[in-house]
């Protein structure tokens, strides 16, 4: 009999739901898009609550499109955007605030003076992670300081926290279950990922009330089971991981060395480092890539905020193409021998810069810079940035022959080809580009006994395209040196 899996895979524009079989095949899936609120400069919301309805109707959408029943799954996997900070009442269910997006700065001011009161390192040394308003523990005390009365109701344990992981897992099973993945925690700031557990130093630093906090499981646990009314038929949740994470195991990156590179809204590159925590001395973060029975496995992550949004802004913002796919028919036009830049730091810029005040810039025009230049500079952004992440890796002495990528920017093969060309690296393009949702069905089934180790989902994996470097080394050169000047110009570090 084949076993299903049902993956829900929560990002920042999207909610999706896929049913694979046990192949790691897609039997069907479904999607919505829901509201961003950009209240001001800076800001970036969602509501929880729009979002928890948005995943019951493309989980019901998906089993309904492969004529699956819900008592036919062996598990479900989670896997969400990471970071996004909600803060509800544990009697009603009711969120006390609009989630506060990983892409939100208005906490920047607080992590400055954080660092400069010279908390940086213990903060490096204990999660893995830098300060920055990126991560949740800003964000969570932003809520208690801002919404009247939340201190002392955290305080008197009325309210729960959790990242869109928890949230989900709440409404799921009906508030019977509280709890985190190891990989989500390690974005949190709070959690210490060589000892596995929040840390109390951190919590009194961010001052974050530890009965706010869910407890931590390992990637593939038992989770609990969803209310029968919401699918069906109760099942259990057998997995969670946050979404780069479980991308990396879509990818079956699971040996020390293993890359993949990400391209959804941002782009985040994940080196596996095995049961090693390996410090980056290249402002690059070091987080929990999955804890299988107990044992945590790392990996290094470089995390750009912009990549496939810089193709919306294009799209949308400045309405220079109507369909990402048209950026490939100019950017074949112009040719990669384009020197103007587009540095897409909306939200100002993640790794290896970190400079929350950064902000967006478009460099090299002339006379005759075109739509077309433009768009090109908008692709090869994302490249140039890809670039400065492999560097950094490079600098902390890993070495990268290949890079396995997905997310949904891959189809361009004139983009993967600039890729493979600009990083001086052979980029491979998986059958299935699906993995973020992969990872966390895979979770699920390991959980459950569809799989019975990391081995055999190794073997599923397979290569669709492989990219091999072709530029001349001068030009590779000459063309970054450009991209160097530009980000130069833009950050204030
Ligand atoms: O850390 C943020 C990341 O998890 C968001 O991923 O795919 O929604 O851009 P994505």
């Amino acid at each position: 009999m084949t076993r299903y899996l049902l993956a829900i895979d929560q990002g920042t524009t999207s909610s999706r739901a896929i049913v694979f079989d046990q192949s790691g095949t897609s039997v069907a899936a479904d999607q919505r898009e829901f509201s961003q609120h950009f209240p001001s400069d800076g800001r970036v919301e969602h509501d929880a609550m729009e979002i928890w309805e948005s995943i019951l109707a493309v989980c019901r959408g998906a089993l309904e499109k492969a004529s699956v029943d819900a008592s036919e799954l062996a598990g479900i996997g989670i896997t969400n955007q990471r970071e996004t900070t909600v803060i509800w009442e544990r009697a009603t269910g009711k969120p006390i605030h609009h989630a506060i997006v990983w892409q939100d700065r208005r906490t920047a001011s607080l992590c400055t003076k954080l660092k400069t009161d010279g908390h940086e390192d213990a903060v490096v040394e204990r999660t893995g992670l830098l300060i920055d308003p990126y991560f949740s523990a800003t964000k969570i005390a932003w809520i208690l300081d801002n919404v009247e009365g939340a201190r002392d109701r955290a305080e008197a344990g009325e309210l729960a926290f959790g990242t869109i992981d928890s949230w989900l897992l709440w409404n799921l099973t009906g508030g019977r279950s509280h709890y985190t993945d190891a990989s989500n925690a390690s974005r949190t700031a709070l959690f210490n990922i060589h000892e596995q557990r929040w840390d109390d130093e951190l919590l009194s630093l961010f001052r974050v009330p530890r009965s706010l906090l869910p407890d931590v499981l390992d990637s593939a646990a038992n989770y609990g089971e969803t209310e029968s009314h919401w699918l069906g038929a109760p099942v259990m949740v057998a997995g969670i991981a946050g979404d780069q994470q479980a991308a990396l195991i879509g990818q079956a990156c699971f040996k020390p060395g293993m890359a993949k590179s990400t391209y959804g809204t941002g782009c985040f590159l994940m080196v596996n480092t095995g049961a090693k925590a390996l410090r980056s001395e290249n402002r690059l973060l070091t987080t929990v890539a999955y804890r299988l029975d107990g044992k945590p496995c790392y990996a290094v992550e470089g995390s750009i905020f912009v990549a496939g949004a810089a193709m919306q802004w294009l799209r949308d913002g400045l309405k220079l193409i109507r369909h990402a796919n048209e950026s490939s028919t100019y950017a074949e036009n112009v040719g990669v021998d384009n020197h103007v830049y587009l540095v897409p730091a909306f939200t100002g810029l993640g790794a290896p810069h970190w400079d929350p005040h950064a902000r967006g810039a478009i460099m090299g025009l002339t006379r005759d810079t075109g739509i077309g230049e433009i768009v090109t500079a908008g692709l090869q952004s994302v490249c140039y940035q890809t670039k400065d992440l492999v560097r950094a890796i490079q600098n902390d002495g890993a070495d990268l022959a290949s890079l396995r990528v997905d997310g949904g920017m891959v189809v361009n093969d004139w983009l993967m080809q600039f890729l493979a060309d600009i990083l001086n690296v052979t980029v491979d393009r998986p059958r299935i580009t699906e993995t973020t949702a992969l990872g966390a069905a895979y979770l699920a089934g390991l959980q459950t006994g569809v799989y019975d180790s990391l081995e055999q989902i190794s073997e599923l994996w397979e290569c669709e395209r492989q990219f091999h470097a072709e530029m001349r080394p001068a030009l590779r050169e000459s063309l970054y040196a450009g991209w160097l000047d530009a980000i130069e110009r833009v950050c204030n570090n």
